[in-house]
């Protein structure tokens, strides 16, 4: 059954903004995408809004619904009731571009900090032998489409612009974990995690896991280890010896 739907959207830019009304029709079997399509198509035509696949694969749809950090194509309009007001904003932790459309620039430099995989020198591509195990371990993260809801939630950045210099946030934080599991890597990123990336920062809260489209556990399978790594390092007897002789 068809209704008509109170939505409220933000729209503006750099220089400021704010939320209009709209009413808008809504089909069964809808997902928020669609009212806003719609909207586009029938009274706003210049209402910017990022996206590309509408099947929750490639992380381009990343906004707000009533405040939370959602995937639009995802979002089924079942999920409201008829008469509920529903608000739609852009991501809150990224600078704002046009209406929904924000610069996730942010991202793509902290991903760019991390050192590249690094297998041992002189090992052909043939040789590369990884366990099972090993695969399994590290599929998971693979399976990020770099939405950055996990990023946008994260409370450390999200109302901290000053934190982003020390802080890569949850997803490049899981690409360290990734890289320092891949057991053909030789190269060490426990201490940029902790010195550069900022892992101190992560308190556990694990509003990250909770925003993650593709169910990634972020924080159990990827931050946590990591931070045991990390502690590891500083308290390995031998590490600490070798830190007192050479780095003084
Ligand atoms: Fe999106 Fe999950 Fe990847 Fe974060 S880890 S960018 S929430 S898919
Ligand atoms: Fe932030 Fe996730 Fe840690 S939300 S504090 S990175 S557990
Ligand atoms: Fe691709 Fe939503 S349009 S994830």
């Amino acid at each position: 059954m068809g209704y008509d739907a109170r939505f409220r959207v933000w729209r503006g830019d750099l220089d400021g903004g704010g939320l209009q009304d709209y009413t808008v029709a809504v089909n069964e079997g809808e997902v928020v995408l669609d009212i806003i399509h719609r909207l586009q198509a029938t009274q706003t035509p210049d209402l910017a809004v990022r996206w590309n696949c509408k099947a929750g694969k490639c992380g381009s749809c990343s906004a707000e619904v009533n405040g939370r950090p959602r995937l639009l194509c995802m979002t089924r309009m079942s999920t409201f009731t008829p008469d509920e007001v529903i608000t739609v904003t852009p991501m809150r932790t990224f600078p704002i571009i046009k209406d929904l459309v924000t610069d996730v620039s942010f991202n793509y430099e902290k991903a760019r900090e991390i050192p590249s995989f690094t297998p041992p020198p002189g090992l052909a591509p043939g040789d590369y032998r990884m366990k099972q195990v090993d695969v399994e371990r590290s599929q998971e993260f693979r399976k990020c489409i770099e939405c950055f809801l996990c990023q946008d939630t994260c409370h450390v950045v999200r109302d901290h612009e000053e934190n982003k210099q020390a802080f890569s946030g949850p997803r490049y934080l899981m690409r360290i974990t990734e890289l320092e599991m891949h057991p053909l890597d030789t190269a060490d990123r426990r201490e940029m995690a902790q010195n550069e990336a900022g892992l101190g920062y992560c308190n556990i809260t694990k509003c990250c896991t909770e925003v993650c489209p593709e169910h990634i556990k972020i924080t159990d399978n990827a931050l946590i280890p990591l931070k045991e790594r990390v502690v590891d390092r500083k308290y390995d007897p031998i590490v600490w010896l070798g830190n007192k002789l050479f780095r003084r």
